[in-house]
């Protein structure tokens, strides 16, 4: 899940690279390297660690060129050191590349290299790549971009690859086959390339995104040229960025998990701007709207995701169910597409993910694809390979997600399947009239309530602070919030290291009671609506057991308030619209403990903001 970048051109290199790989440090922060061209010699600077390590230790040198690879690395093979670090060399000296993604049969490459007496420094995947392009450019006697281009005919597996060579100093050749790879026309004759478009958005806004098997080969004599890996060229599609610089600085926020928080009333907001109009009472997804017929025919929806995606699938299942009554699936993106699922032409296969990107939903989708189904999209990133893939799709326009910690990116992907539902509900006769206006006009409130719920920051760090030294909780929440007890539980683990479970309310009493003592918080949803008496009596099984309960609950509740040691309410909304607000104070309370137990809130430990590999 690595971050690329890489620069040629005029300018100096390592300044556009290093700051490239600051942008992308979210994709993965093992460790971080460089490689400079710079009169004839190739000059490579790597470290274990963070992409400061490396600007340290690299700044005691020269770092001097105008051509220049950088590299950000989630490690899948081999440690996260010093030697692993990408670039890796060819034996000579000849060769540096960097590497996104993971080579599958790089067991067999590699033995076939070493018994042609290559040898191997790290233990990666990656460096049988550099290796075996060497190979090919000495034995055919070719330059090393065909050398890439018939060494990927060997290759299993995923990669977004850049490589240098010091015997072509004006060239940079890139590739990619899953795993995401950008080109940066700049304004100056010279060329960026990045995992995606933050490190090159500062540059020029003209890009081309490079489709899967295509070869970048750039010559700052003869400019881009793009190639299949059949070697027939192909003409770039240059497209325009829209996105905006200041989207990706921190605005004066200590940590980009907490200015994405707080700017979800505005990226709701910008979800349905255009899309939703309660006076005029009408919905309309536009990405989608021819296929909304065919969704309503359909035998069924299967909703594929990873992580919180997937958590936002589950209120979708409710709301899709619920309100236009159309027969739902909720999918592991990594199950369904080892699970030899049943998958018709009927069936409309549905991927949810910030990135776009995610190895395992983005397999699933070609799974789906080829049996036949419609494949749509709900994704973030504008241009990712998912959104580049379906059939059809809806964009979240949350805006840059940075932090590793999904949270506006959830509450648009809510957004979306809410209009959605409402959408394909009203359109099959399933939701009267007075019902969708009031449903409309629920939701174009959300944003002003969704500010009121940001106002009790102060009341939820001072929560924070009681619990921030448990080594244990449990997240209880029944109908839609139970999926957002999920995504509660998913914030407080991944940033502050503790465990913790989501759980159906009621499902409690079949096993997770047992761990119930008065070190426990409990994190319940007990907003009005449906299944509120039955919350309450477990709220009871808690505290006849000792355990310590936060409870979410409704603007001026009186009933848990008497029951619960704490209480954060969220203003009244329709219960539909419940996980849009309860996620909230889980996102804040998660965010508080993980600052006060010293984490990495932006970096957690292990983890990257996108999984491009299996
Ligand atoms: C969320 O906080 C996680 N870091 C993670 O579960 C994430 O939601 C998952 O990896 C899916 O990513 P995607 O939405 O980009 O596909
Ligand atoms: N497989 C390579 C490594 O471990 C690249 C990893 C990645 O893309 O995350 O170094």
């Amino acid at each position: 899940m690595c971050g690329i970048v890489a620069y040629i051109g005029k300018k100096q290199a390592f300044p556009i690279v290093l700051k490239g790989l600051k942008r992308l440090e979210y994709r993965g922060y093992d460790s971080a390297g460089v490689a400079l061209l710079n009169n004839g010699s190739l000059n490579i600077y790597k470290r274990s660690g963070k992409v400061s390590n490396l600007e340290g230790f690299a700044l005691k040198s020269d770092v001097e060129g105008n051509a220049g690879i950088g590299h950000t690395r989630w490690a899948t093979h081999g440690a996260p050191n010093d030697v692993n670090a990408h670039p890796h060399f060819s034996n000579d000296g000849t060769l540096a590349l960097i590497h996104n993604g993971i080579i599958e049969n790089y067991d067999i490459l590699k033995k076939d290299l070493t018994s042609k007496g290559y040898t191997f420094k790290s233990e990666t995947d990656t460096e049988v790549l550099v290796h075996l392009i060497d190979d090919i450019r000495k034995n055919e006697n070719v330059w090393f971009g065909e050398a890439l281009r018939r060494a990927l005919h060997h290759v299993v597996g995923a990669y977004a690859i850049v490589v240098i060579s010091k015997d072509e100093p004006n060239k940079l050749v890139a590739a990619r086959k899953s795993s995401p790879l950008v080109v940066g026309i700049g304004n100056e004759g010279d060329f960026y390339l990045a995992s995606d478009a933050t490190p090159i958005v500062e540059y020029t806004k003209n890009v081309v995104y490079l489709e899967d098997e295509e070869i970048a080969v750039i010559d700052l004599a003869e400019g881009l040229r793009i190639y299949n890996i059949g070697d027939q060229e192909k003409t770039p599609y240059v497209q325009q960025l829209e996105l905006e610089l200041a989207a990706l600085e921190k605005g004066g926020y200590e940590h980009f998990m907490i200015k994405e928080i707080n700017e979800q009333p505005r990226s709701i907001q910008d979800c349905f701007r255009g899309r939703l109009n309660a006076t005029e009472g009408w919905v309309s997804l536009g990405g989608i709207r021819e296929y909304e017929q065919k969704m309503i025919n359909a035998n069924r929806m299967i909703i594929v995701a990873c992580g919180t995606s997937w958590h936002a699938g589950l209120v979708g299942e409710y709301l899709i169910e619920d309100l236009a009554r159309i027969n739902v699936e909720v999918e592991y993106a990594s199950e369904f597409r080892y699970r030899n699922p049943i998958i018709t032409e009927n069936d409309i296969v549905i991927a949810i993910s910030q990135s776009g990107e995610t190895a395992d939903t983005l397999a699933a989708l070609e799974l789906a694809k080829s049996k036949g189904a419609t494949i749509l999209g709900i994704c973030n990133v504008v241009g990712s390979s998912i959104s580049r893939i379906t059939d059809a799709g809806s964009y979240t326009h949350a805006g840059p997600e940075i932090g590793v910690a999904s949270t506006k990116a959830f509450t648009a992907q809510v957004t979306i399947l809410t209009l959605m539902a409402l959408s394909l509900g009203h359109k099959k006769g399933m939701i009267n009239d007075s019902k969708f206006h009031t449903l409309l006009a629920e939701l174009e409130a959300i944003p002003d309530k969704v500010k009121t719920v940001l106002e009790s920051n102060k009341a939820i760090e001072k929560i924070a602070e009681e619990y921030k030294n448990a080594s244990n909780a449990l997240y209880l929440g029944r109908g839609s919030s139970f999926p957002v007890a999920l995504e509660g539980a998913l914030k407080l683990k991944e940033i502050s290291y503790i465990h913790a479970e989501g759980y159906p309310a009621a499902e409690m009493k079949h096993g997770p009671i047992a761990l119930i003592d008065e070190n426990m918080p409990v994190f319940v949803i007990a907003t009005h609506g449906n299944s509120y008496e039955k919350v309450v009596s477990n709220i009871q099984e808690v505290k006849a057991r000792k355990g310590k309960i936060v409870a979410i609950v409704t603007q001026g509740d009186k009933h848990v308030k008497e029951l619960a040691d704490h209480i954060i309410e969220i203003p009244e909304t329709d219960e539909f619209l419940v996980p849009l607000l309860a996620t909230i104070p889980f996102q804040l309370l998660s965010y508080h403990i993980a600052v006060m137990r010293g984490c990495n809130v932006d970096q957690p430990r292990n983890l990257a903001k996108s999984v491009t590999v299996e």
